[in-house]
């Protein structure tokens, strides 16, 4: 059984000697890649992240390896795990045996994390070069939600080297920011091909509860395109005609912003843009668009 009680009271932070609570047999300690940042999280932030994951690739989540345990990593959990344990929670629900690890670079951060350790659920210190066991695991999924963020544009693509080789060829990272509550996000789909990190989507995703207009997603796109919504840039020709499909899907404004996205993306698929216009993903907030021409790694 999880323990569902992750409030603050709950966490202790005294007793546990750190260096106990991850088993080094596991892996060989390595300087964690990366430093601290501020740690702000909230309950249920990331739900609509793993909402998208089992509903995009479900089927990473219930591989089996026949020399690997397969994990599901979450980087950078922030102050409180409360990401990590949700995600758990729901992703048990399609394989039991998956191993999640939420990794934190700060030290007091995975201490206050490990009274909510169990089998198949574990809170190890480490950074990009993610603590996980070479011989032994390989990661299916790699999430790291609002932690580029905080870094240089320069440092982006030196984390996506740094976690690509302990993702399973075929494995995804999902790396994005978000608001606050997780209403609203953008996040890169990374894909292990070949031994390279390709870049597969970009994906939009937005629950409804605040006013839909294209414009909100600037506010929130991850590290490598806040500089590229500029003339020139595809990022910037892309909401360009985001802009002109939402104008011309306003008329529907009486059914709500749920018909008005989804219409934005029946026109902007007409118009030749790579986006999944499937209603499976549109009536659910999401907006994939598709930019699989750039190799990051
Ligand atoms: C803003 S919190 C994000 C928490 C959570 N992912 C969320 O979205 O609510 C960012 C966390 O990432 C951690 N962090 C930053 N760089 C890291 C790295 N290289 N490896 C692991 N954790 C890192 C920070 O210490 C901080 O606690």
């Amino acid at each position: 059984m999880i323990n569902n009680d992750t409030s603050i009271e709950n966490i202790c932070t005294s007793q546990v000697n750190y260096y106990n609570m991850v088993d080094k047999r596991h892996y060989q300690f390595t300087r964690p890649q990366g430093h601290e940042t501020r740690g702000k999280t909230a309950r249920n932030r990331l739900r609509r992240v793993d909402n998208f994951v089992l509903m995009y690739t479900k089927s990473l989540l219930q591989k089996r390896f026949s020399k690997y345990r397969n994990v599901f990593v979450d980087v950078g959990y922030g102050e409180y795990p409360f990401t990590t344990i949700e995600s758990a929670q729901r992703f048990h629900g399609v394989n039991k045996d998956l191993y999640i690890v939420g990794v934190e670079i700060d030290k007091e951060r995975v201490l206050k994390a490990s009274s909510f350790q169990k089998e198949h659920v574990d809170f190890r210190h480490g950074g990009f070069n993610l603590p996980l066991c070479e011989q032994s695991e390989r990661a299916s999924v790699i999430r790291a939600f609002n932690v580029l963020r905080q870094y240089e544009k320069k440092q982006v693509t030196k984390a996506y080297s740094a976690m690509l080789p302990y993702l399973t060829e075929g494995g995804i990272l999902i790396e994005g920011t978000s608001d606050p509550l997780g209403r609203i996000w953008v996040a890169n789909l990374f894909r292990k091909h070949h031994v390279c990190l390709q870049q597969e989507a970009v994906v939009f995703s937005t629950n409804f509860r605040c006013e839909f207009h294209p414009q909100n997603f600037q506010t929130v796109l991850p590290k490598n395109y806040i500089e590229c919504v500029v003339a020139g840039e595809k990022m910037h020709d892309f909401f360009c005609g985001w802009k002109e499909a939402y104008r011309q899907s306003l008329y529907l404004r009486n059914w709500g912003e749920r018909q008005i996205f989804q219409k934005s993306i029946a026109l902007l698929a007409e118009s030749g843009y790579p986006v999944n216009s499937c209603k499976k993903y549109t009536s659910r907030g999401y907006l994939i668009l598709y930019v699989n021409d750039e190799k990051y790694v």
